[in-house]
């Protein structure tokens, strides 16, 4: 048996991973102090000198999987425009160091602008970051509140926000000038949202606390909460001139006193530009010293509808940037959606910057791939069984119609523009996606075609297909990762596909929006029309904080797509309320997308008095054609469920969300067609898997055996594997390994044309090996995975290196502590992981 062979090896060399595993310290960090003390050197008389080195970078394009983001770099200082979820993890991924990030700049109040400031701002508190300061709308003091309150106490990072209305802001690099714009349109805007709430069937379905509903009543309350959809906030970033080099050379041969303390005045006055009188004869400044460079400006806008235009175009302050200026506008930075983008008083803006000035758009029309890894991955694999790893749609840009009169640029991910020393479009850091070259690099491997043919022949010579009975559930796993996303795993996310007008999430961490825009392409929207049901395990930011992005893109999707908006049903905690009031109150409204069922109330024998409750128990039952949805508490912390799913015909989905065993599980999942179920730790770490209250992969199949389910796939691994997680000695022809973007069919279904029991057992043949190499980079690769049972063959490690390049291990193994938006969870301080 190859399986015995394979696994001994994998253990080694996974055993090898791991032994840096839990014993790995975190790093010391590096000095964060470091340019502070400089600052402190030269003391607070220290006139700037200006930068030589200034670029500012593209992290996100602005497409609707990542939103758009900036991160400019100097020497001396870091800046990054806007922050969305995924941000700081994109990041992290292309290398952009956040170690002297200690300003960040947010144009609006948005989601898409400010999801991902919360773990961002955790990490900068982890690298050693003193001091952050947040500039942009003023509501961002009220959201910093509520993520200190989420996130536990921020000991050791100070966080500060500079409204727009505060004085403009100098450091070493540049000034930086907020410019508010107010739109035009706010009465009409808040009719329209007034007009959507109208169309949802139950003004008010939510069994809430009444105060979360006051919203409804009290359309322009919005003010005195101080969300204010009405503002966006642009930046005009001006740099310090850099003074000229002072010549020595030149200046020993004109016979100056170079070296001696007299030179000092001379170095001064030539690098303001004036002339000296040396000995009596006059010395030009151009003679010793090198041309100033002079100061320039670049703009970052966001102009997110038609009601920002006008306010926009007749701005006093741009006005001054555009045509003559005493620091001419190098470089305008759109954030601004194709539509916006078209209009003609939007273009004859552009225009008048002038020729000379560049403009870089960021929106839903650029390249929307930022992550090369997991398309070159997916496509290698979908070689294999393109049923169960279908190709990711990249969302290719669309032709946009817009006939440039202006120096027009679409942004990329990092891409560059240079400002200082010389001012130019830098593309050498830019990723290409083409999947043929991942396609030839897989089909240059040794027998790797022969190996496909071999594998499928098996695949066809399995048990003939049974009765075509249903295509349901149909599960693809989104997230399959624990705590902090990572390039290979994202964090919790399933769905399940019911039939072709229900589906529902179990679990919703974050980035889940955009794994289904990588997954579904541009059919998301359908997939969100037909979303009927979100369950929210337990309040782990692991497992949560996705939901916003979920509930605003849904609303956005129904309305394209004509659909009334009705609320999204959410079974969760009851804790989760209030989360959601906090964003509402504080930033966006969206109570009224949402209606939350307590996770409670679905316990076996729980009594629901609230007809409320009641009717929305029934709706959802009746949406997903359901017999039954059951909810337990399982063993992690206060306030965590499980659940399981029972179909109208027949199957059962069981989902652990995360636990340690638990017999209440094993209870309420009797007899299940699927099982998910947590993994995050290797065997032997049981130890640990107390203390952090999670589950070995022994553990896991152990309580799926007990629960006689009929698969078991097992997901939520710990991201210190950095690849594959290990395998255990129990691994059977009933449990399968979880990947993100992995889709799995009920054992009537045909996934690739595999019909029959066997169905997930193949699929457990091929997660079982897992398509990614270990952190050693001697795990299986996607080559390994062709070896099906009959053909015993290990596969040399020079193989294993050709598709795994080295991946580093996760950085902030200790991050996901204060990551944890901990309700009451026991010692949550101590848990390293969610
Ligand atoms: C996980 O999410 C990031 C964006 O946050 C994306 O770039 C990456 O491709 C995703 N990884 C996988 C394996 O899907
Ligand atoms: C234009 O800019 C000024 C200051 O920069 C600001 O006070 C004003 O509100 C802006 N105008 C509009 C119409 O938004
Ligand atoms: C669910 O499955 C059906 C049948 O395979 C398919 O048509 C539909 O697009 C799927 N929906 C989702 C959300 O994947
Ligand atoms: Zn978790
Ligand atoms: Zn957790």
């Amino acid at each position: 048996m190859w399986t015995l062979r394979s696994l001994l090896g994998l253990r080694c060399a996974a055993g090898r991973a791991m032994s840096q595993g839990p014993t790995r310290r975190p790093r010391p960090p590096k000095d964060p102090l470091r340019h502070l003390r400089t600052r402190e050197k030269r003391g607070p008389s220290w006139v700037p000198g200006g930068p030589n080195t200034v670029y500012l970078q593209v992290v996100a394009a602005g497409g609707r999987d990542a939103g758009a983001a900036l991160y400019v770099f100097s020497e001396f200082n870091r800046y990054l425009f806007n922050c969305g979820e995924g941000i700081q993890r994109l990041m992290q991924e292309h290398k952009l160091k956040v170690s002297r990030l200690d300003n960040i700049f947010l144009t609006r109040m948005h989601w898409s602008n400010v999801g991902g400031l919360c773990g961002m701002i955790l990490t900068l508190k982890e690298t050693g970051v003193p001091k952050c300061v947040l500039s942009g709308p003023p509501q961002l003091e009220k959201y910093l509140e509520a993520i200190k309150i989420f996130s536990g106490p921020l000991k050791g990072i100070d966080l500060a926000v500079r409204p727009h209305s505060a004085p403009e802001y100098q450091d070493e690099t540049m000034t930086v000038f907020q410019v508010p714009v107010y739109s035009e349109q706010v009465n009409g805007k808040q009719q329209l949202a007034r007009s959507a709430e109208r169309l949802s069937p139950e003004p008010s379905p939510d069994p809430g606390p009444a105060e979360g509903e006051q919203y409804l009543v009290d359309g322009v309350g919005q003010k005195m909460h101080g969300r204010d959809p009405s503002l966006v906030v642009a930046f005009v970033c001006k740099l310090h001139m850099k003074k000229g080099n002072f010549l020595v050379l030149k200046a020993k041969e004109l016979g100056l006193p170079v070296g001696t303390a007299a030179i000092a005045p001379i170095i001064a006055a030539v690098k303001d530009g004036k002339s000296i009188t040396f000995e009596g004869r006059e010395i030009l400044p151009e003679e010793i010293c090198t041309a100033p460079d002079p100061r320039v400006t670049f703009v970052v806008v966001e102009c997110p509808d038609e009601g920002f235009i006008q306010p926009l175009c007749e701005n006093a302050t741009f006005r001054s940037f555009q045509g003559k200026a005493e620091a001419p506008v190098a470089l305008v930075v759109h954030m601004t959606p194709e539509h916006v983008l078209l209009d003609s008083r939007y273009q004859q803006w552009m225009e008048r910057f002038g020729p000379d000035t560049q403009h870089l758009v960021l929106n839903e029309h650029c390249e929307s791939v930022h992550n090369l890894r997991s398309h070159k991955i997916q496509t290698q694999l979908s070689l294999i069984h393109p049923g169960i790893f279908p190709p990711l749609a990249s969302l290719r840009p669309q032709e946009g119609g817009l006939a440039p009169c202006v120096p027009l640029v679409r942004g990329q991910c990092l891409l560059k523009y240079q400002l200082r020393p010389r001012r130019e479009w830098q593309r050498d850091a830019i990723m290409t996606c083409d999947p043929e070259e991942f396609i030839a690099e897989a089909l240059e491997l040794p027998n790797f075609q022969e190996s496909v043919q071999e594998y499928r022949k098996t695949v066809q010579d399995g048990p003939a297909p049974a009765e075509k009975r249903s295509r349901y559930p149909e599960v693809v796993f989104l997230g399959t990762g624990s705590a902090i996303p990572m390039k290979i795993r994202n964090v919790s996310s399933t769905l399940i596909n019911i039939s072709s007008d229900a589906s529902l999430l179990l679990d919703c961490g974050e980035g889940t929006f955009g794994q289904l825009c990588r997954h579904y392409g541009d059919e998301v929207d359908q997939l969100l029309g037909t979303l009927a049901a979100v369950f929210v395990s337990h309040l782990h930011a692991d497992h949560h904080t996705g939901l916003l992005n979920i509930l605003l893109q849904r609303e956005r999707a129904l309305v394209s797509l004509g659909k009334p908006c009705h609320p999204l049903l959410v079974v969760a905690p009851t804790q989760l309320r209030a989360w959601l009031q906090q964003y509402h109150t504080q930033c966006q409204p969206l109570l009224h997308h949402v209606s939350i069922i307590p996770a409670k109330c679905l316990q076996k024998g729980a009594e629901v008095s609230n007809p409320k409750v009641e009717r929305l128990i029934s709706l959802l039952l009746e949406t997903c054609g359901l017999e039954e949805f059951q909810t337990c508490l399982v063993r992690h912390c206060k306030h965590a469920f499980g659940c399981a799913l029972v179909h109208t015909s027949g199957w059962k989905v069981v989902y652990s969300g995360d636990t340690m065993p638990c017999e209440a599980l094993v209870q309420m999942g009797k007899d299940a067609t699927l099982l998910i179920h947590e993994a995050t730790l290797e065997d032997g770490l049981e130890e640990e898997a107390v203390e952090k209250t999670h589950s070995t992969t022994s553990q896991a199949i152990g309580v799926g055996m007990r629960m006689n389910a009929g698969f078991i796939v097992l997901n939520h691994f710990s991201q210190r594997y950095a690849k594959i997680p290990l395998f255990s000695p129990d691994f059977n022809e009933k449990v399968g390994i979880a990947f993100d973007h992995m889709k799995v069919r009920d054992r009537w279904g045909r996934a690739g044309g595999v019909g029959g029991a066997e169905t997930l057992s193949i699929h457990a043949q091929v997660a079982r090996l897992g398509p990614l190499p270990s952190t050693t980079g001697t795990g299986p690769s996607i080559e390994s995975l062709l070896e099906a049972p009959s053909v015993p063959r290990v596969t040399s490690s020079e193989l294993l290196h050709k598709l795994g390049r080295q991946c580093p291990p996760p950085v902030w193994s200790s991050w996901a502590c204060p990551h944890h938006w901990a309700w009451g969870c026991p010692g949550s301080a101590r848990l390293g992981l969610t």
